[in-house]
C-alpha cells in the first residue's frame, strides 16, 4: 500500500474530563466494550433493544434479512419518520424549541417549537398531498438552509414521498441530472437563496433544470429572497398558495421499515452521480442512536451542525437524528465569514450553543482568520465539539481543542459516509481517550478492519484499506436504479466474503485505534465534499476548447484538497489566461462552485500508461510542486512530464 501515506506518530492523549463522563450515557470505555462486544456477540437482542429508541406503529418479524449484498432491517415493521421527529415528542416537548433559525442576514431569527413544526410540515404535507403526490414518488428539494427545508423533508417522510434534496450551491445541470435519473415528480425550491449578501438564482437554475426533465410536474416556490422570477402556469406553485388551501390534518402513513425515505447522490470513479438509497428504519434508528451516544445528547443541549442539509451530515445530524431524540437543533442559512469571520462565534455565544459540529475544512479556516474572532465571543456553553468530512491533521484538532474548546471540551472525530447513513467510527466522548487525527474505534455493530489488496488483515501501524465486514441498520440498500453498481462498487472487491469497501485507506495503531488516512480512489475530497475527477473532466471536455482533461486534486491548506485540472486544446484554441478563467467558470457553472479549479494547466498531452489510463498519481505530484515524482515505468512518453511541469500557473 506506498500509495497511502502513514501519518506522523501522535503522542498526545486526551482522556474524557472526569466531570463529562460522570454524566454521560456510557461514562467509560469499559462500558463501550461490553455494550460493544454484545453488538457482535448477539445482534439480534442488541438492535432489538436499541430500536426501542424509535416509536414503531407495527412490531417487525426479525431484525434483520441478508442477502449480500442486499440488507433488509427491522422486517415486517412499519413506521413514519415524521411521527419521530415530532408527533410523539407533542406530549413532553411540544413548546421545546425543535428549531432555532438564524439568516445569514443579521437579526433575522425563528424560532419553532416542536408543536409549531409538527403543524407545519402536516399542512404542507397535506398540500403535497392535494397536488396528488403519492407514496413512493420521488420530490427533489432545492433550498437555502430556512426551516421550510427541513419541513420539506419531514413532509415528505410523513407521506412516504421520498426526496432527494440537491445542495443549493449545484448548477442546473447537476440538477438536471439527479432529477432525470430518479425520475422525480415535483421540485421545491424557493425564489433565491442568500449566501454572503448575494442572492443565489435558485428558481432560475430550477427552470433551466426542468426544461429537460420530462418527469417534472410540479415545481412549488417558497418566497425567501423576494427575487423576481420566471412563472411557469400549471406547473409553478408558490409555497403558501400550497398549503393555503391544505387541511390543517394530515394522517401519517404507516410505512415499512424498507420504505425509501430519501436518495442523496454523491460523486463517484465515474462520471455519473450515484444516488443512495436509504430506507426508514434503520436509517432513522442509526442517525437516532448515534446522535444520543456520539454527542451525548441531553434534553437541555443547543446542538449545532454547521453542515448543510443538501448533504448527508445535515440530512442525519441536522434534521433526522436529533429532531427524532427531540433536540433543540440550530441552523444558519448563511456563511461562516458573512458578515464578519466571527459569524459562527456570534452564533455560538448567543444561543448558548453546547455541542457543536463541524468539519476541518471549516476549522482550516478559522485558524487561518485568526484567533481574535472567536476571542470576542464567550464561548463557554460549549461542552462538546465534532468534526466530519476528511481526516482532521492534528494541528487543527489542538487548535479546535484549545481555542474553541478552552481545553474542556471533548472533540468527537467522526468517520462516516453518504452511504453509511449514520457515524461508524468515533469517540464516545464520555468514555474513548482521543488522539488528535484519529476516528478512534467502531460504534456499537460496527465490525471494522483495514486488509490488503488480498483480504488480510494488516497489523498494527501499517497501511491498508477500510473495510465493514458485516451490515448495519443505516448501510444505504442500494444505488437508485442500479443494483449492479451498487454490488460492483461496495460488495465486489472482497467477492463472497461479502465486506462492505468503504473507498477509503486507514491504519489502525497499537491500540487499535483507526486512522483514516483519505480515499483510495479518484475521488477528491474539496472542503469534505467529495467530488468524482470523472465528473470535473466530463465538464471541461463539454468545453468547445477542450479535448481532454485530467483531473486531480494537490494538497491545500484550507480545503483539504483544490482541484487542478490538466487540459489539452484543440489545435485552433489559444492557450490564454482569459481561456483559463473561462473553464474554471464552466466548470462552476456546469457543476457548481465547489468543483471550480483552483487552477487550469493546459498540456500539449497528460502522462498515460500504455494502455492508455491516465497517471492519476504523476499528475497529483506535478500538480503539487514535488520534486520528484513517483514510478514512472509504465509511462508511455515521458517528454510529457517535462512540459507539464513548466505548464504552471502564474
Ligand atoms: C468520505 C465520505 C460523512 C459526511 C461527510 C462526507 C471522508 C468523512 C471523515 C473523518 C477522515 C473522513 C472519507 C469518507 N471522511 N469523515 N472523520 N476522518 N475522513 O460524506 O461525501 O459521503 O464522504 O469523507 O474519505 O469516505 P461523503
Amino acid at each position: 500500500m506506498s500509495n497511502i501515506d502513514t501519518m506522523l506518530q501522535e503522542e498526545r492523549r486526551f482522556p474524557p474530563p472526569t466531570e463529562f463522563s460522570s454524566r454521560s450515557h456510557i461514562g467509560s470505555i469499559e462500558e463501550y466494550e461490553r455494550l460493544y462486544r454484545q453488538s457482535l456477540d448477539d445482534p439480534e437482542t442488541f438492535w432489538s433493544q436499541m430500536a426501542e429508541e424509535l416509536d414503531w406503529i407495527e412490531p417487525w418479524e426479525k431484525v434483520l434479512e441478508w442477502d449480500p449484498p442486499f440488507s433488509r432491517w427491522f422486517v415486517g415493521a412499519k413506521l413514519n419518520a415524521s411521527v419521530n421527529c415530532l408527533d410523539r415528542h407533542l406530549g413532553s416537548r411540544s413548546d421545546k424549541v425543535a428549531i432555532r433559525w438564524e439568516g445569514e442576514p443579521p437579526n433575522e431569527q425563528r424560532e419553532l417549537t416542536y408543536a409549531e413544526l409538527h403543524a407545519a410540515v402536516c399542512r404542507f404535507a397535506a398540500g403535497l398531498r392535494e397536488l396528488g403526490l403519492e407514496t413512493g414518488d420521488r420530490v427533489a428539494i432545492y433550498m437555502p438552509m430556512v426551516p421550510e427545508l427541513v419541513i420539506a423533508c419531514l413532509a415528505c417522510a410523513r407521506l412516504g414521498l421520498v426526496h432527494s434534496v440537491i445542495f443549493a450551491g449545484f448548477s442546473a445541470e447537476a440538477i438536471k441530472d439527479r432529477v432525470n435519473d430518479s425520475e422525480v415528480r415535483a421540485v421545491i425550491t424557493s425564489d433565491g437563496g442568500w449566501r454572503r449578501g448575494k442572492v443565489l438564482d435558485l428558481k432560475g437554475n430550477v427552470d433551466r433544470a426542468v426544461a429537460d426533465c420530462p418527469s417534472v410536474e410540479h415545481v412549488i416556490v417558497l418566497r425567501r429572497t423576494g427575487t423576481e422570477v420566471d412563472w411557469n402556469e400549471g406547473r409553478d406553485h408558490w409555497w403558501n398558495d400550497v398549503i393555503r388551501d391544505a387541511p390543517a390534518e394530515c394522517e401519517p402513513v404507516a410505512l415499512d421499515a424498507e420504505h425509501p425515505l430519501f436518495i442523496l447522490y454523491t460523486s463517484g470513479t465515474t462520471g455519473k452521480p450515484k444516488g443512495i438509497l436509504h430506507t426508514t428504519g434503520g436509517y432513522l434508528l442509526g442517525a437516532a442512536l448515534t446522535t444520543k451516544y456520539v454527542f451525548d445528547l441531553r434534553d437541555e443541549d443547543i446542538y449545532w451542525c454547521t453542515a448543510d442539509v443538501g448533504w448527508v451530515t445535515g440530512h442525519s445530524y441536522i434534521v433526522y437524528g436529533p429532531l427524532a431524540m427531540g433536540a433543540t437543533t440550530v441552523i444558519y442559512e448563511g456563511a461562516p465569514d458573512y458578515p464578519e469571520p466571527d459569524r459562527f462565534w456570534d452564533i455560538v455565544e448567543r444561543h448558548k450553543v453546547t455541542i457543536f459540529y463541524t468539519a476541518p475544512t471549516a476549522i482550516r479556516a478559522f485558524m487561518k482568520w485568526g484567533d481574535e474572532w472567536p476571542e470576542q465571543h464567550d464561548l463557554s456553553s460549549l461542552r462538546l465539539l465534532g468534526t466530519v468530512g476528511e481526516p482532521i491533521n492534528p494541528e487543527a484538532w489542538m487548535w479546535y481543542h484549545r481555542t474553541i474548546g478552552k481545553e474542556q471540551c471533548p472533540i468527537v472525530d467522526t468517520w462516516w459516509q453518504t452511504e453509511t447513513g449514520s457515524i461508524l467510527i468515533t469517540p464516545l466522548p464520555g468514555a474513548t481517550v482521543t488522539k488528535p487525527g484519529s476516528a478512534t474505534k467502531p460504534f456499537f455493530g460496527i465490525e471494522t478492519d483495514v486488509v490488503d489488496e488480498a483480504g488480510e488483515s494488516v497489523g498494527p501501524g501499517a497501511g491498508g484499506l477500510l473495510v465493514i465486514k458485516r451490515p448495519w441498520p443505516s448501510m444505504l440498500r442500494t444505488i437508485y436504479g442500479d443494483d449492479d453498481r451498487y454490488r460492483d462498487q461496495y460488495w465486489a472487491k472482497y467477492g463472497d466474503r461479502n465486506w462492505y469497501f468503504t473507498g477509503d485507506g486507514a491504519r489502525i495503531d497499537e491500540d487499535g485505534y483507526l486512522w483514516i488516512v483519505g480515499r483510495v480512489d479518484d475521488v477528491l475530497n474539496v472542503a469534505g465534499h467529495r467530488l468524482g475527477t470523472a465528473e470535473v473532466e466530463s465538464a471541461l471536455v463539454a468545453h468547445d476548447s477542450v479535448v481532454e482533461a485530467a483531473v486531480v486534486g494537490r494538497p491545500d491548506e484550507i480545503k483539504g484538497q483544490a482541484v487542478v485540472a490538466f487540459c489539452t486544446l484543440e489545435s485552433d484554441s489559444k492557450p490564454t489566461d482569459a481561456l483559463k478563467g473561462e473553464l474554471k467558470a464552466f466548470v462552476g457553472e456546469q457543476i457548481g462552485p465547489i468543483a471550480r479549479p483552483a487552477e487550469i494547466r493546459f498540456a500539449e498531452a497528460v502522462p498515460k500508461t500504455r494502455s492508455g489510463k491516465i497517471m492519476r498519481r504523476l499528475l497529483k505530484d506535478i500538480a503539487s510542486g514535488a520534486e520528484e515524482v513517483g514510478d514512472t515505468t509504465t509511462l508511455e512518453d515521458y517528454s510529457v512530464l517535462a512540459a507539464l511541469r513548466e505548464s504552471e500557473e502564474g
